[in-house]
């Protein structure tokens, strides 16, 4: 009698334990996404910029209410930026949030939420530099960054292996080679080239824009191929521009207000 009760017991507390072992494992696998790991490549001001070791800026602030309206759960992280096209394509990063254009070529390989941003690229020279459009780079030493939209407009203009046009890793290692003087010109994206230029004043620099030779480009978030997060993302891009949220958070990273509709259309 009193082993058939020991048994009963016994299997009571295996049957106890298996259960919280599956409510464990359902909690894991159940809570479905778990958290989003979302790169970048923080030295993109003002999109995204280290402070202390927190990444803030527009990106930031609108990446903070994207994922919040769709409700995902989400780590930023500054990966660099090679490291962050290689991680949504191969899937370890759930996203990109870096200024990212959205281009035909990366559309092969990725998808993109709704647009929510635009820009352009521009050229950024000392100050009484003679250089006066894009076409008077050629023979000119130019900094870009790596696999960027600025470096594949300046491969047009100057050659795709030329060896005038310097390659550098990040954004702000562009503008430190021309502030060095080891370049000439720097081809980047226009709000990045002008926030540099206003917040360096003693970097006396001057800005070329030329409409001719750079398309209008417009910045979305980077998802891997038929991410299954892409709806929510863009149904919280959609409500946020609605709701007045980006328009906030517009002004506290530029001045004026932000053309949305261009943007939806
Ligand atoms: N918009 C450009 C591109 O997509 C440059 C982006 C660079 N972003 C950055 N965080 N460094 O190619």
């Amino acid at each position: 009698m009193k082993s058939v009760k020991k048994l009963m017991a016994a299997a009571g507390l295996i049957s106890i334990l298996l259960l919280s072992a599956c409510i464990s494992n359902e909690e894991s696998s159940g809570s479905g996404e778990g958290k989003l790991t979302i790169g970048t490549e923080a030295t993109f001001a003002p999109f995204e910029l280290m402070e202390g070791d927190k990444i803030v800026g527009f990106d930031a602030d609108l990446l903070d209410a994207i994922m919040k309206e769709a409700g995902l759960d989400y780590e930023y992280k500054n990966t660099g930026w090679d490291p962050m096209l290689v991680g949504v394509e191969d899937e370890t990063l759930q996203a990109g949030m870096a200024g990212i254009t959205i281009t035909d070529e990366r559309k092969e390989s990725y998808d993109f939420s709704a647009p929510y941003f635009e820009a352009t690229q521009v050229i950024a020279v000392p100050e009484g530099s003679d250089i006066q459009s894009a076409e008077d780079l050629s023979g000119l030493k130019v900094g870009v960054q790596n696999g960027t939209t600025g470096d594949e407009a300046a491969q047009k203009l100057v050659g795709k292996n030329s060896s005038d046009l310097s390659k550098y890793d990040s954004s702000a290692a562009t503008m430190m080679a021309l502030q060095n003087g080891d370049v000439e010109a720097v081809v980047t994206d226009i709000a990045v080239a002008q926030h540099y230029v206003k917040n360096n004043p003693d970097a006396n620099l001057t800005l070329i824009e030329d409409e001719d030779n750079f398309e209008k480009e417009y910045y979305g978030v980077l998802l891997p191929k038929d991410s299954e997060h892409k709806e929510k993302i863009d149904e919280a891009i959609q409500t946020i521009m609605e709701n007045g949220t980006y328009e906030e958070i517009y002004q506290e990273w530029f001045e004026g207000t932000p053309d949305i509709e261009a943007l939806e259309s």
